[in-house]
């Protein structure tokens, strides 16, 4: 039998979790060593959890967790999809995920909640099934490791809004952002990028696209991709800073002719895009408005923009 294989091509090193001292499950601190869970977990077998991807960050005041109150509700809103019924409101929620920062003692890092459902039968409905929650925290470098990146239309179309909710961050969702790592690995593409079933952009595996041309940005309207809240911060601050911004359906080909083109996600944060399909974007450099918008989330992130405190919890 050979050894379990970890396919490490794509993976940016800065990635590989490092440990924490604490993970916060079912209401109680456990050490990070002692955190197990059955091996006939209902949510292993079948997908059906609810997660969130949060970062904190290292301000002049200390940590801050950024948008923890939309984290939250989203996390709350997906384990509602799913059928669970927590045993924690959401101000508990909210507390626990602060308290498990604090316990780590960390400058900045990763915040990851997840619900599941726990072990007690098997059938796919989970219908006796305990809801687990669990809070666990690392320090996390840059999800994907180049200033920017080349990505590739992924043979694998998004999920559909037939076929599941689709602004639910749903573990399950998660498979198609698999396979597609598995289509690329081995290439020099750093990301997949995903059409709807009618072929217009949907979102890349753990980010959503947006594009610039002629100092317009557009973004791919809801409806096909997840609700991200980085998207919806990125924005409110091209908004506020006198860009226009449309929502819409986006082509490939629109896409290909763009001056500019970048993803935004909790993970990747605003990540310019060099080329797609191995056409360069614009000039293949890092446009100005990508420029502007990435410098400016990051100042809103570390709590250097006074006009976007309100999205900061300190810690
Ligand atoms: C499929 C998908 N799209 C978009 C995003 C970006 O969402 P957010 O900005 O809320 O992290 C994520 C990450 O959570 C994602 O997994």
């Amino acid at each position: 039998m050979g050894e379990a294989r970890t396919r490490i091509t794509l993976l940016n090193k800065e990635n590989i979790m490092q440990k924490t001292e604490t993970i916060w499950h079912n209401g109680m601190l456990k050490p990070w060593d002692e955190m197990t869970t059955h091996a006939l977990t209902h949510t292993l077998h079948y997908g059906g959890g609810a997660f969130e991807g949060i970062r904190f960050y290292k301000t002049d005041k200390g940590p801050a967790i950024f948008r923890l109150k939309e984290h939250t509700n989203r996390w709350i809103y997906s384990s509602e999809v799913l059928g669970m019924e927590l045993d924690y409101n959401y101000q508990e929620l909210f507390d626990a995920q602060v308290k498990v920062v604090k316990e780590n003692n960390l400058e900045s890092g990763y915040i990851r909640p997840l619900t599941y459902y726990g072990y007690k039968e098997l059938g796919v409905a989970a219908k006796g099934n305990p809801v687990e929650v669990l809070i666990a925290n690392w320090p996390w470098g840059k999800y994907l490791p180049h200033d920017m990146v080349d990505i590739k239309v992924s043979k694998y179309k998004r999920i559909s809004p037939e076929t599941t909710v689709i602004d639910a961050k749903i573990c399950g969702h998660y498979v198609g952002g698999i396979l597609s790592a598995v289509e690329l690995d081995g290439t020099h593409y750093h990301e997949a990028l995903f059409l709807d079933h009618d072929e217009n952009i949907a979102e890349g595996g753990g980010e959503n696209f947006f594009i610039v041309k002629d100092k317009v940005i557009h973004t791919p309207s809801l409806g096909h991709i997840l609700p991200g809240i980085t998207r919806a911060t990125i924005i409110e601050i091209a908004k506020f800073y006198g860009y226009k911004v449309v929502e819409e359906k986006i082509t490939l080909e629109q896409a290909l002719n763009a001056d500019e083109a970048f993803f935004t996600g909790t993970a990747v944060e605003v990540t310019p895009i060099k080329s797609i399909n191995d056409q360069n974007i614009g000039t293949g450099n890092l446009g100005e408005v990508t420029a502007f918008i990435k410098e400016t989330y990051d100042d809103v992130v570390h709590g250097r923009n006074k006009d976007f405190m309100k999205y900061l919890t300190y810690v």
